[in-house]
């Protein structure tokens, strides 16, 4: 069954300072990394979402003993004693990963290092979503995938201890892809390096060394070396600069906002976005303050900007913004000029096509925009205001219900959103949020 949520336009600019929460991708790893571990591990700041919890799901599955708690930030934090040496137990039922692409695509490199026969499964979106890219390389270094040559779940992977390692060069820039085949690695005796075509996230590369595997991080390509036995750590989660995106955008595009990010993951893999935003002629400015491990932290302050102006983004950089394209299409459609993003072809594949969710949300809007080839491009329309009485279709898809949502909350008309609740896979707290900073 679908819903329907109203969206009112927000009351007042957005001003003040924000904590989001933390980072899907960073909270993924430390979860699947303590529960290959040897020992006991301590997780601080993990995000508390939909995504997070088929992780953690999917290791109490395999055998992890997960001991975690609600914390009063709405944050996770707690300790998760992994199963080392001993390897994953034979889980009883499939594992649903829900609509988490990362759970799955990063489990079955988990897995494919022992002798043990997991099914895997998802809901209808993540059904529809390629595994062959992590199947390919898995099944070259021994793992098997039935039923054979097919590219969607429900799959079922037989691991082996007999793992070769693997030079890989990958078709796309993945960090799911390259993660899987990375975290599989970490078992086979040799050297396994992934080779990309543009650099993406590099979370896996920067957290290993705290569970005590080196790896070679380098733009573009991956190393590690095996066998060996991860290491229990401690992690801390910065802020989601992938949520900070749709706090930041509004107060860009909302008339006298000033709003300050605090504790976000600053990794140059992530913050696209701001480099896009400030070729656009938006005032919106990094304050690096150090480190969480590896990742580099600080605060994004953001302001309104009249006077926005179209850009090119390279297909190169579009790994580093690959989740914020619909809230940066957004604004592009209130920038003068046509805005074009370059090779954004995995668009099609994520949570819900969202190269054609976005062309059809902005025709709604009243906006021109479309692809040619792996392209999209926007007309943006100065001083646009948001129709009265639109319903958009979020298509149950977490980056697109918060998207349509911000058209509404700065354009000054109500608007309805199907499927809002799906907010609820990367930022829960989002409306609670963007309205806390209304005065
Ligand atoms: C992610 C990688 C990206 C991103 C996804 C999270 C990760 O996917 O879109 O939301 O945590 O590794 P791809 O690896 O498919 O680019």
């Amino acid at each position: 069954m679908s819903t329907s949520t109203a969206i009112e336009p927000l009351a007042g600019p957005l001003t003040g300072e924000l904590r989001v929460p933390g980072d899907k991708s960073i909270s993924h790893r430390s979860v699947l990394f303590a529960a290959m571990a040897q020992g006991t591990s301590n997780v601080e700041g993990v995000l508390d979402s939909a995504d997070v919890r088929s992780s953690l799901a999917a290791v109490r599955a395999l055998g992890a003993e997960v001991d975690i708690a609600e914390q009063p930030d709405g944050s996770l934090a707690g300790s998760i004693t992994g199963w080392g040496k001993r390897g994953p137990a034979q889980p009883e039922e499939p594992i649903d990963c829900g609509n988490s692409g990362t759970t799955v695509r990063l489990l079955m490199g988990v897995l494919a290092p022992w002798d043990i026969t997991v099914q895997l499964t998802g809901d209808e979106s993540l059904q529809r979503r390629p595994m062959a890219r992590i199947t390919k390389p898995l099944t070259s270094m021994g793992a098997m995938f039935a039923p054979a040559g097919k590219n969607t779940l429900p799959l079922t992977e037989q691991g082996t201890r007999a793992l070769q390692p693997l030079t890989y060069q990958s078709p796309v820039a993945s960090a799911q892809l390259k993660t899987a085949v990375l975290l599989a690695g970490v078992f086979a005796e040799g050297t396994t390096t992934v080779c990309e075509p543009a650099p993406s996230r590099n979370h896996t590369e920067l957290m290993l060394p705290a569970f005590g595997v080196e790896t070679v991080c380098k733009p573009g390509k991956a190393q590690v070396s095996g066998p060996q036995t991860l290491q229990a750590a401690k992690v801390r989660v910065p802020g989601d600069p992938s949520s900070s995106a749709f706090p930041a955008c509004a107060a860009v595009l909302m008339p006298n906002s000033s709003i300050t990010i605090t504790n976000v993951s600053l990794n140059p893999g992530r913050i696209g976005y701001v480099k896009v935003l400030q070729a656009m002629g938006a005032q919106v400015e990094l304050q690096p303050t150090g480190f969480e491990g590896q990742e580099p932290v600080g605060n994004i302050h953001a302001r309104f900007s009249p006077n926005l102006r179209c850009c090119e983004v390279a297909a190169e950089d579009i790994a580093s913004m690959v989740d914020e394209i619909p809230i940066l299409a957004l604004v592009a459609a209130f920038a003068a000029g046509e805005t074009v993003f370059n090779g954004v072809s995995e668009l099609r594949v994520k949570e819900s096509d969202r190269l054609e969710a976005i062309i059809g949300g902005l025709e709604q809007l009243g906006v021109h925009a479309w692809s040619q080839g792996d392209d999209l491009h926007v007309a943006g329309q100065p001083g646009l205001r948001v129709p009265q009485g639109l319903t958009f279709d979020s298509q149950k898809d977490h980056r697109l219900a918060m998207t349509w949502a911000v058209a509404g909350m700065v354009g000054g008309a109500t608007v309805n959103i199907k499927d809002f609740e799906s907010v609820c896979i990367s930022y829960p707290t989002f409306s609670r949020d963007l309205r806390s900073l209304v005065q």
